[in-house]
């Protein structure tokens, strides 16, 4: 039902008339955020890269972050609520298309879909959970205790001994699958949203778009050799020493 301007003047703008809850406003919010979350997990990608360079480089590059006390907590709580907000407003868009469409398809028509556009609500929400276990696994550390107490030094002081914790948590064959798990839906996640970004900041010229919708899915399959490379390499290579022995 379309309201009459009057009305919207006489009780002035009710939230709903707010422009980011205009199919617009969502639409770019969840674009905007989504960018946010991609720059978080190439920066991430680029610091756990140099456990190649070695466990020193690694503990240094923590110890950095840990070092920065109340800062990080801030971008803790920052990338919390850029993730509540991409969350939010994907499901608000999500009950805008259903209202939309309210009749449900007796049969789907996916042409010119990939099973990536089709899948992102569900991909969205396993990511989630391969994110809360990753939480588990290496920041609270509560999947194997014995993390905890893993330190070393560094410039003579005690540290954090990440590159140990990354060795023995990708010793274990399960725990890697679940890594390679996440991180393709992570990457079809990506995959789909990069690409679809494009669409969403109206750029119209099609060959255009086509040649930024293959650089998303591009970033995104890199993304996923980055990190994929990490548990991979150290649990081939412990394979390799221990049948050597
Ligand atoms: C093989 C892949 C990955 C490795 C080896 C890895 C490694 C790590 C390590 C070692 C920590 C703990 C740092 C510390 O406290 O010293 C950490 C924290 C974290 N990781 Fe990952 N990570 C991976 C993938 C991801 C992905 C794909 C995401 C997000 C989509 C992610 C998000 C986070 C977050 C949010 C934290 C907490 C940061 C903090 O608050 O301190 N990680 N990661």
């Amino acid at each position: 039902m379309i309201k009459s301007s009057a009305s919207l003047t006489r009780s002035g703008p009710h939230p709903a008339h707010l422009w980011i809850f205009s199919s617009l406003g969502k639409k770019t919010i969840v674009a905007v955020t989504g960018i946010l979350l991609v720059l978080f997990v190439l920066g991430h990608l680029l610091g756990n890269l140099t456990v190649f360079i070695g466990p020193e480089a690694l503990n240094a590059y923590a110890e950095k972050l840990h070092s920065l006390g109340p800062i990080l907590w801030v971008i803790r709580l920052g990338l919390l609520a850029v993730v509540g907000l991409h969350i939010f407003f994907t499901m608000l868009l999500w009950k805008e298309n259903q209202k939309a469409r309210p009749k449900k398809y007796i049969a789907s028509n996916p042409i010119g879909t990939t099973i990536f556009a089709r899948t992102m609500r569900l991909s969205g929400l396993i990511v989630l959970a391969f994110v809360v276990f990753h939480l588990a696994h290496f920041t609270v550390r509560v999947v194997d205790p014995s993390y905890v107490t893993m330190t070393t030094t560094l410039d003579g002081r005690q540290v954090h001994d990440v590159y140990s914790m990354l060795v023995k948590g990708f010793s274990s064959v399960p725990i890697v699958i679940i890594y390679v798990v996440g991180l393709f839906l992570l990457t079809s996640h990506l995959s789909h949203g990069l690409s679809s970004l494009f669409q969403t900041l109206g750029i119209t010229n099609l060959r255009i778009r086509k040649n930024y919708e293959l650089a998303g899915r591009l970033v995104a399959w890199l993304l996923f050799a980055g990190y994929t490379s990490i548990p991979l390499s150290i649990l081939l290579s412990g394979l390799a020493k221990g049948a050597a022995q």
